[in-house]
């Protein structure tokens, strides 16, 4: 029976459809045969169905194909749809006709595989329900991110991924063999959309974004996708609470639209639905060194980065995510300004999740003095040559302006409550990983 492809519907629609004929069209989920029955449990990027063959329906011939169909196979399915409590999502096809549209090699993925076994199989593992219902979450979020900037009238600007320095610290460049020259993958945009906002003032984008991390940890990448905000006239708070409204924004998205799919991840939804609910404060580091001190028995002293044991331990005492200000201007990144009432603390934030999630976003109010940035850079060993164009942005007209980059991977992990970053990201690379 040939259809046109108007005719197919999703699963989900099917369902919803709730009765009569469907023509619906996936992959071979689960399947189980006996001499005149077979179930196979299709699935689409929709939702999953129980569909019955009935040797008695489809006639002999045709039953002897479907020992074809195995796990992967993908399949047109065509029959009448109907309510069963007993199937896995509520309704069952009853098949008056099928056709094989790929055949299928045993699937290497079954039950109990290991972390690498699924990590070697990445392209395949996508289609399970855990990754798709992530990948969902992840696209929902980023739709979202669109949505708000979009109402918030900013303008998408898009910098280069082949760079000329370093912007967060030179030792986690990539280098990149640039004809005869040497460039460096982005590490992010920030240098490049410091510039984009003396034209558009107020702007965003996401992009692919390159750090040669040494650590193999649960919370980093070498390639992951920073979803960042320039914006001229800001300072720390504005730029600050600009990031909670839309990180909040975007959870409050993903809380409306994708309940089913943090069910699959098994999510405690309670514990975002308090995320989204709440304030969420704002405490200066030096706050945060006292809470540690005085809540945890941990003492660390001013002038150090916080370090994830130290995050996670601060974040015992919260529910929300919560911004911290005001880092040690000493060990700050040269573009990050001094506060003028408190010359040894930078005017940046970092915002940290609940649930020992840790840091997701990062920004900060920019130098606008020259001669500071020059010093900082000076500082770090870097060739002002490279900086020109960014010390060009300081004499022509220059403006106070603050911005930040939000981790999505980082994100995502939180909101879908995901052991390891990798999971959050198609195809992760990591220091031991970037195939397939
Ligand atoms: O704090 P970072 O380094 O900030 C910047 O790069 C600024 N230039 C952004 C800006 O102001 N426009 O990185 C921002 C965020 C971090 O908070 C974290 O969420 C994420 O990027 N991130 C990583 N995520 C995964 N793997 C890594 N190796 C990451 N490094 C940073």
């Amino acid at each position: 029976m040939e259809q046109n492809n108007q005719q197919f519907k999703s699963i989900q629609e099917a369902m919803e459809q709730g009765s009569g004929k469907v023509a619906i069209r996936g992959w071979v989920h689960r399947e189980r045969k006996s001499s005149k029955l077979k179930f196979i449990v299709l699935r689409d990027s929709s939702n999953i169905i129980q569909c019955v063959i009935e040797k008695e329906i489809i006639g002999e011939e045709k039953f002897l194909t479907v020992k074809k169909t195995q796990v992967e196979t993908s399949m047109k399915i065509y029959g009448e749809i109907k309510k069963e409590e007993r199937a896995p999502t509520g309704y069952e096809l009853h098949v008056s006709d099928f056709e094989i549209v790929g055949e299928c090699d045993t699937f290497p993925i079954s039950r109990d595989q290991s972390i690498e076994f699924l990590a070697d199989n990445r392209h395949l593992w996508l289609r399970s329900r855990k990754m798709t219902a992530i990948m969902k979450i992840r696209s929902t979020y980023i739709q979202a991110r669109e949505e708000f900037f979009k109402n918030k009238k900013f303008w998408r600007f898009d910098a280069p991924i082949l760079q000329p320095s370093q912007c967060e610290g030179g030792s986690t460049l990539f280098e990149v063999k640039f004809y005869k020259e040497k460039t460096f993958l982005s590490q992010t945009w920030q240098l490049f959309a410091e510039a984009g906002i003396f034209s558009l003032e107020k702007i965003y984008n996401m992009g692919p974004t390159f750090r040669a991390e040494k650590s193999k940890t649960s919370r980093h990448l070498s390639e992951f996708w920073m979803a960042e905000t320039e914006v001229a006239w800001a300072n720390l708070q504005d730029i600050s609470e600009l990031a909670k409204e839309e990180l909040k924004y975007c959870l409050k998205q993903v809380l409306a639209e994708r309940q089913e799919e943090l069910k699959i991840l098994e999510r405690d939804v309670g514990k975002l639905n308090i995320a989204s609910n709440k304030e969420w404060p704002t405490i200066k580091y030096r706050e945060a060194l006292k809470i540690l001190k005085e809540k945890s028995e941990m003492e660390v002293s001013f002038g150090k980065d916080l370090r994830t044991i130290e995050e996670e331990k601060i974040m015992e005492h919260f529910d929300t995510p919560v911004v911290v200000t005001h880092y040690p201007k000493e060990v700050m990144a040269f573009y990050k300004p001094k506060d003028p009432d408190f010359p040894d603390e930078a005017l940046c934030f970092d915002m940290l999740a609940p649930e020992g999630y840790g840091e997701i976003v990062g920004g900060s109010q920019r130098d606008t003095d020259m001669e500071e940035i020059k010093k900082a850079l000076e500082r770090d060993g870097e060739d002002l040559e490279n900086y020109k164009f960014y010390l060009d942005l300081r004499k022509y007209g220059s403006v106070p302006h603050s911005g930040y980059g939000v981790g999505i991977e980082r994100v995502i992990t939180w909101i879908c409550g995901l052991d390891n970053v990798k999971d959050a990201i198609a195809f992760p690379r990591t220091m031991t990983r970037w195939t397939p």
